[in-house]
């Protein structure tokens, strides 16, 4: 039997003394009962909610991580390429959530945390991802249209996007692009701009709905907080995928 508080800190969601707050505030329950006396004593079976969120002793974790380019978005490379799991210090199985090309740089988050992985690639969950795209040639008012519209990939029209010429270098012959899109199609942004005749030279994501690479250079990473995370929870299952 360990001390509910003590149990909430090492789980990873906060610091000890936040979680004491958090339980005379009425935001834990110890088996779907909100418990507000501190030091209450819990075991291995009970089940932990944190504002509406499940801990287990597993001590779930969550990285933010700006990945280089040439990083594989994997746990594993079988020609044994530099993966996202080798620039994380963490003995973890920790492992990424979603798709970033070997060539794509920027963000990916991380975690052991597989409910919150299924939810955040679910295709109905409707994360926004900005990316911000360098393409040859310059992309004219009509195929900015049929990409916000939709192309079809693989058979299968995108869902609506939010596309914006950030800067055009008539000179270079090149356009800077941000997307942004709501799902996680294999190679879908090149695809969508394969579609009107654009390659991507270089393609960066940018944002994972409020995330942003803000503070975080190349390759380095952070931990998400107890708020994020519940965020990006609320934010998908607002969307109707549970
Ligand atoms: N779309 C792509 O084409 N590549 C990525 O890495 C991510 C989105």
């Amino acid at each position: 039997m360990e001390r509910l508080q003590k149990i909430i800190a090492k789980s990873g969601v906060t610091s000890r003394r936040k979680a004491e707050n958090l339980i005379t505030e009425g935001k834990v329950k110890v088996n779907g009962e909100v418990v507000l006396t501190l030091g209450t004593k819990v075991n291995e079976n009970d089940t932990i909610e944190v504002d509406g969120i499940i801990i287990s002793k597993e001590d779930k974790v969550y990285y933010l991580l700006n990945k280089p380019r040439e990083v594989i978005a994997a746990v594993t490379d079988d020609k044994n390429r530099r993966t996202v799991i080798d620039l994380i210090k963490d003995d973890r199985r920790i492992y990424p959530v979603g798709r970033l090309d070997y060539d794509t740089t920027g963000l990916i988050i991380l975690t052991n945390d597989g409910d919150f992985a299924n939810l955040m690639m679910h295709p109905r969950n409707e994360i926004d991802k900005c990316y911000v795209a360098k393409i040859a040639g310059i992309l004219t008012p009509r195929e900015q249209m049929t990409l916000k519209n939709g192309v079809i990939i693989d058979g299968v029209k995108t869902k609506r996007a939010r596309v914006k010429v950030r800067k055009i270098d008539k000179e270079a012959n090149t356009s800077i692009v941000e997307i942004t899109i709501h799902e996680g199609k294999n190679h879908q942004v090149r695809k969508m701009f394969e579609k009107v005749s654009h390659e991507v030279l270089k393609l960066k994501r940018e944002k994972i709905a409020f995330l942003s690479t803000n503070g975080l250079k190349s390759g380095e990473y952070r931990k998400l907080n107890h708020k994020e995370v519940a965020t990006l929870y609320s934010l998908a299952k607002s969307k109707g995928v549970q």
